[in-house]
C-alpha cells in the first residue's frame, strides 16, 4: 500500500513536471542525431565503450551524435546479444561480446579513447587496462572506490602520457561557470558581489524506493559493517555525495579539504568540512562547508544544489544553484543581497 501511494506520487510529480513543455522538448533533444557518421571529421576522436549501459547512451553516444569531431566506434559488453542490439540501436559500427568483450575491444587499433560506465568496483582494473592498452580514459565518476586506488590510476595515467578524466561533466556548463566565478572572486573581497563568503553547502537528496523501504522497514535485512550489500550500499552513496565533495572543491577552488566530522548512515552521508580557498587577493581563507546526501527522505525527494552564504558592507548575500547535477535539463542560480 505504501509502496504504491509512493508510485503514484512519483508519477504525479513526473506528469507535474512534463507539463513544463520547454522542459519536454529539452529531453526530446537529447537523442536526436544532428551529425551522421558519413558527414563526421576525418580526424574525429574515436571512443569504444566498455559497458552497454544507459549511462553510456546518455553520456556518450547522444552527445557524440551531435559533434563532427567524436565517433563511436565501438561498444563492448559480457551479453554478446546485448552488444549486438546496442550497437544497431546506436549506430555504432561495430561491438565485442562475451567474456573477453573488454579485452578484445582495448586491443583494437582504432581506438583513441574509451569510455568506462562500469560499476565504481570495476573502474580500477579497467582504467589500468585501458591506460596499458594506450588509450586515454573517461570514466564514470567516482573514479575509485578511495583514496589509494585514485593515486594509483594518477601515477599510472602520468607514466603512460594518457588522459583519465572523471566524467565531471557539469564542469563545462555554463550554469556551473558562473557560479564558479562569482565564489571564487569573493574570498577576503568584501566588495564582490557575494561579498566574503561565510559559508557554502552542498546537498543531494534523490529520493529511492528501495533504499527508503529499507530504513523504514529494515529491509533487505541490515547486513555486517564489511558484508558485500553493505559495501555495495557505501558505493551507491559514495556515486551521490562525490557530486557534494567535488562540487564543493571545484567551483569555490579550494586547494585543501579537513574533515571536521561525518556522520554515515545506510543511506545517507553528512560531513562538515574546513575548505582552504585562495582569496582575491592571493590570501589564503578557511572557510567551513557541509555535505548532506540522502537517497530515503521522502519530504525531500530531489534536491541537488549547491548554497553559498557570504557578507559584504550592506549585509549578508546568498547564492543557490539548484539542479546541479544535470543542469542541462534545467537550472536556476538565485543570487540575493542586502539581506
Ligand atoms: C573585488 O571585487 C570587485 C567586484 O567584483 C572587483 O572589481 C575588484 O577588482 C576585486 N578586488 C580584488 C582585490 O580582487
Ligand atoms: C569551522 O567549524 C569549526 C567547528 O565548528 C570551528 O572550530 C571553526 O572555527 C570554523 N572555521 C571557520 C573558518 O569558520
Ligand atoms: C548575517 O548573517 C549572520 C549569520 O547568520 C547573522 O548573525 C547576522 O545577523 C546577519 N546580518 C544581518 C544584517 O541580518
Amino acid at each position: 500500500m505504501r509502496q504504491a501511494l509512493l508510485f503514484a506520487a512519483v508519477f504525479a510529480a513526473l506528469a507535474a513536471w512534463a507539463l513544463r513543455l520547454p522542459l519536454v522538448a529539452r529531453l526530446l533533444r537529447l537523442p536526436q542525431v544532428l551529425v551522421s557518421a558519413a558527414a563526421k571529421d576525418d580526424g574525429a576522436l574515436r571512443i569504444g565503450i566498455l559497458g552497454a549501459s544507459f549511462i553510456a547512451r546518455v553520456a556518450v553516444v547522444h552527445a557524440a551524435d551531435k559533434r563532427r569531431d567524436v565517433r563511436v566506434v565501438a561498444v563492448a559488453a559480457r551479453d554478446s546479444s546485448r552488444a549486438a542490439d546496442y550497437a544497431t540501436r546506436h549506430g555504432i559500427a561495430s561491438f565485442h561480446g562475451g567474456r573477453d568483450a573488454y579485452e578484445e575491444l582495448l586491443r583494437r587499433e582504432d581506438v583513441d579513447a574509451v569510455y568506462i560506465g562500469l560499476p565504481t568496483q570495476l573502474h580500477r582494473r579497467w582504467t589500468l587496462a585501458a591506460l596499458a592498452a594506450g588509450k586515454h580514459v573517461l570514466v564514470e565518476k567516482p573514479v575509485a572506490a578511495n583514496l589509494q586506488e585514485a593515486s594509483e590510476l594518477e601515477s599510472a595515467a602520468r607514466r603512460a602520457g594518457l588522459i583519465v578524466f572523471e566524467a565531471a561533466h557539469y564542469r563545462y556548463h555554463p550554469a556551473l561557470r558562473r557560479v564558479r566565478s562569482l565564489l571564487l572572486e569573493t574570498g577576503s573581497n568584501s566588495s564582490s558581489q557575494l561579498g566574503r563568503l561565510r559559508s557554502l553547502e552542498a546537498t543531494f537528496t534523490m529520493l529511492d524506493p528501495k533504499a527508503w523501504l529499507g530504513s523504514r522497514l529494515g529491509f533487505p535485512a541490515e547486513p555486517g559493517r564489511d558484508s558485500e550489500s553493505r559495501q555495495h550500499e557505501r558505493l551507491k552513496n559514495l556515486d551521490r555525495w562525490w557530486y557534494c565533495a567535488d562540487s564543493l572543491l571545484w567551483a569555490s577552488g579550494s586547494r585543501e579539504a579537513r574533515v571536521l566530522s561525518v556522520t554515515e548512515g545506510r543511506f545517507s552521508v553528512s560531513a562538515q568540512l574546513e575548505l582552504q580557498i585562495l582569496g582575491s587577493d592571493g590570501s589564503s581563507q578557511a572557510l567551513n562547508a557541509t555535505i548532506y546526501m540522502a537517497r530515503d527522505e521522502l519530504l525531500r525527494p530531489f534536491e541537488w544544489s549547491l548554497a553559498a552564504q557570504g557578507s559584504n558592507p550592506e549585509g549578508n548575500t546568498s547564492l543557490l544553484l539548484s539542479n546541479l547535477g544535470f543542469p542541462f535539463i534545467w537550472h536556476a542560480i538565485d543570487v540575493a543581497a542586502g539581506l
